[in-house]
Parts: C-alpha cells; structure tokens; sequence
C-alpha cells in the first residue's frame, strides 16, 4: 500500500519540534536587553529549549532522508509543490541555522556563561572558538549575533508562508489532503476540522506558556560553609613570629607586633543584590599575611590577596559570569590586593584599618573598621566595610547602571587566627 501520510516518528517529531520553536520565539522578547535575574533565568531556558530543537531537529533530518515523505497530491500546482519544498528546507536550515548561531554566540561571549541544558546537562562550547584570543571571539560573537538575529526573522516569514500554505490547503480545497499527511485523519475542506483545532490549541499553549513561564532565577540560598582550608600560611615572615618581651635593661626597645596565621572557617565575603534579591557571595581562595599587636599599631600591617576566580555566590552560571570581563576580569586582573599599614584604635576592642585596595586595575584608599578579641594565642577578628564597585570598574557596559545591582557593595571579613 502507498503511504498518503508521513510516518509516525516524523509526524510525532513535527509537532514536538513545531511547539518548541513557537514557544522558543517568543522568549527573546521578554529578555531582550534585560539585566535582571528574570531575563539571565529566561536566556538559560532559551539555550536548553534551543540545543534540545537542534538535537531533535537532526534526528527529524537523518530520519527524512531514511524515510522520503510520501508523494505530494498530484493536483498541486507546480508552483505550489516548488514554494513548499523551498519552504520546507528553509525551515530545516533554520532548524539547525538558529540553535548553531546560538551555541557560537554563546560560546564566545565575554561574560563565557557555561550551558547547562536544563540546569543538569554540560553542554560544551564550540570547541575552539571559547579558546580565541578577545578580539577573534568578539568578531565570531557579533557575526553569529547577526545571524542569530537575520535568521529569527527569516523563521517568522518561512512559518507564516508555511502555516498559510497548510491553511489554504485544508480550509479551501477538498481535493488536497494536505493536513492529512501531517495530522492522519484531517479532512480537507473542513473548517471545523478537530485535528486542525487541537493544533490550534497546542500553537496557543506554546506561546501562551512561554510568556507565562517563570524559571527559577539563579540561587539566593546561603553559601554551603567555606572549603576547610581557604588561606596558606604567609610565603615570607614580615616580623619576628612572637613578640619578644621588652628587656627590663632596655626599656626603649619598639613592642613588635605579633604575627597571625589564619585559620579555617575564616571567610571573605560580600553582599549585594541583583533586581531587589539579596545575593551573598564570598571568595574561597585567599592568603592574608598579618602582623597586628594592639599595642604596636604603629608597627602593624596586613596584606590580603585574594583569587578573584574562586568568588561563589550559590549559582554556578552566575559564578562562572562573575570572574568574566564584565566584572572582575580576571584574565588581566587575577587578584585583589589589600594592605593596610595604618591602624587607629577606637575604643575597646574596636580598630579601624586604613589601606588601599587593588581591584580590576584601579587602586583605591579602603577603611575597614573592624572589632578584635585576643585571647592568649587565639585572636577573632570581624570587620564590615562598604565599596563602590562602579568606582572599580566592576560591572561593565550595561551592567554600570546601578538599577540592577546597586553601587555600594558591602564586604565583610571573618578572621580566626592564632599567634
Ligand atoms: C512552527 C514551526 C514549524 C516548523 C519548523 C515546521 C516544519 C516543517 C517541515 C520542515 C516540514 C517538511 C517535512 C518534510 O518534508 O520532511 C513540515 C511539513 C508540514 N507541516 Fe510543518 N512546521 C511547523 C509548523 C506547522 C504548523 C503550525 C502546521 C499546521 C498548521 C504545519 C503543517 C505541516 C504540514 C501539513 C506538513 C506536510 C506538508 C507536506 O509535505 O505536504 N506545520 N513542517
Ligand atoms: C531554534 C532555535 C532558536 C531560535 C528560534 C532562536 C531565536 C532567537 C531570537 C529570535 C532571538 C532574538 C534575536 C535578537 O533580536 O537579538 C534570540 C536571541 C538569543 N538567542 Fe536564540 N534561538 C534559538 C536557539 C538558540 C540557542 C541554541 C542558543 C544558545 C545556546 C541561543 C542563544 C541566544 C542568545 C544568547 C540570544 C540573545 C542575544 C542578545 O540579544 O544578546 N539561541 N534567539
């Protein structure tokens, strides 16, 4: 018998890759040029929605060419059976065109946000081009952005030809099983035609759903604890290791301070918020070298250096944007550096440090007020400061404006450490 109709794995993969390009199109225009949580949530939908269409999208071609399509009606017209085969490979091209332009823009992006399909799923970037120096990326990353961008328009012209011509099939010729090959039963002819409701009702759940979906934004839970180790010990000494007690003989001898060893569970963190959700965040690598008496301020100081690429703010995708160029670059930029050698006593138990901080190539004065508690050989330091991260450059092109994230970023410092 002579097949009227496609076979059921293309027609099931039809409807399903249909859907998910309907809802697909749709999710640009509710993150296009948005910096908020919501919009980078809907971007990373829009990868895995778009990589899943590409990995469906080349079973459906490997199975057309196993399986040919039935032969069209023969009372088309010669125009009409050339208009759907360009339309039919134009929309295989854009089928696979816009998720490989995709995947190239995201694979040579700046900020280098990892695809995680689903939130389970690595998916690599384009082997190579993640690789390139700036300048090579950047010529990839706009070429495909273009595109991206050409071919998106490209899909609404070829589905509107395409739709129409499905419609002008089914509604106005009763000779011409068209639907029929796609949705086995439609009766050309019929306006009423079930199968060509129920199709309307899933183009309908596929763009309603899209504009209705909310996907979870990137995490605001609390940090896991810091690893067990976060500082190494001091490469070189800055000062004698205890504080020798003054000779009674020489009473004009300089106390010298003591010097401190970091120990674990001590944290470097700082908090912030993204589109009015607090986020936290904290660096997992870092050494501090201090020496500190409280009565030798004069001959007290620290040096922190912290690895800018180990920050952890509870959302992997959003951690691996952050050491990116955008932020704190950290190809050119490594490292954040404060020392302080400059320490005011304020009453009490409480100091403030006077340094500079080092960050994205820009140095700044710091002033870090901070609470001390000695006991014996065991000190706990806690101090609590707030930076202007536009003032470091941390937050480039559209993500200087302050709605989003705001300026003022407040960085804490938890110490333990023993004499
Ligand atoms: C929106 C995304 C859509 C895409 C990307 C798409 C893609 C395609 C492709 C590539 C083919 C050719 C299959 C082949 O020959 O191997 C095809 C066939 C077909 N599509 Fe779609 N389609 C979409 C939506 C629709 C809708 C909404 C309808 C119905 C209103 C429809 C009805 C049909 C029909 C009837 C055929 C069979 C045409 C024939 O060979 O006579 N499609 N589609
Ligand atoms: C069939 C699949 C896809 C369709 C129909 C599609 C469609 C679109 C459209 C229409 C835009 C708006 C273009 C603009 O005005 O800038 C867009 C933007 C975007 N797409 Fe896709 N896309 C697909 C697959 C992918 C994939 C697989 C990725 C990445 C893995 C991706 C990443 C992006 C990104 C990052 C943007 C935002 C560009 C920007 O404005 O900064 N897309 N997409």
């Amino acid at each position: 018998m002579r097949r009227d109709r496609y076979t059921t794995p293309a027609i099931v993969l039809h409807w399903l890759i249909a859907a998910a390009i309907l809802f697909q199109m749709q999710l640009p225009w509710r993150f296009h040029d948005l910096k908020t949580p919501e919009a980078f949530a809907l971007i990373q939908l829009h990868k895995s929605v778009g990589i899943t269409i590409l990995v469906l999208s080349l079973a459906r071609l490997g199975w057309r060419i196993a399986n040919p399509p039935p032969p069209e009606p023969a009372t088309l017209a010669v125009w009409e059976l050339w208009l759907s085969r360009v339309v039919h490979w134009g929309l295989y091209a854009l089928m696979i065109g816009m998720p490989i332009t995709g995947w190239i823009m995201v694979s040579t992006s700046k900020t280098g946000i990892p695809t995680v399909l689903w939130g389970l799923i690595p998916w690599p970037h384009v082997p190579g081009l993640a690789e390139l120096p700036a300048a090579g990326k950047a010529l990839w990353n706009g070429a495909a952005h273009e595109t991206h961008e050409t071919l998106g328009w490209g899909f609404y012209i070829l589905i509107g030809l395409h739709v129409a011509g499905a419609l002008k099939h089914q509604l106005f010729s009763r000779d011409e099983p068209v639907l029929h090959r796609m949705a086995p039963g439609a009766l050309a002819g019929r306006w009423l035609e079930p199968r060509l409701l129920l199709i309307a009702l899933g183009v309908a759940v596929a763009i309603g759903g899209a504009w209705l979906i909310h996907p979870r934004p990137p995490a605001s839970a609390p940090l896991p604890p810091p690893p067990a180790q976060i500082a190494e010990p001091a490469a070189a000494p800055a000062a004698p290791a205890t504080t020798p007690a003054p000779a009674a003989d020489a009473p004009e001898a300089p106390i010298e301070a003591s010097k401190w060893t970091v120990s674990k569970g001590s944290a470097i963190g700082f908090s912030s918020s993204w589109g009015g959700q607090a986020l936290e965040g904290r660096f997992d690598q870092w050494t501090a070298d201090i020496v500190f008496s409280p009565d030798a301020l004069d001959r007290s100081h620290v040096k922190v250096i912290i690895d800018l690429a180990s920050v952890a703010t509870g959302d992997p995708q959003r951690d691996a944007a952050l050491p990116g160029a955008d932020f704190f670059d950290v190809a050119t930029h490594p490292k954040a550096i404060f020392t302080a050698d400059r320490f005011e006593a304020a009453g009490g138990d409480r100091y403030v440090a006077r340094g500079k901080l080092s960050l994205r190539g820009v140095t700044k004065p710091v002033r870090l007020p901070f609470t001390l508690k000695i006991d014996g050989d065991k000190a706990r330091m806690s101090g609590v400061t707030t930076l202007d991260r536009t003032a470091f450059g941390v937050g480039q092109g559209e993500w200087q404006a302050t709605d989003q994230i705001p300026a003022q970023v407040k960085v804490s410092v938890q110490l333990t450490a023993t004499r």
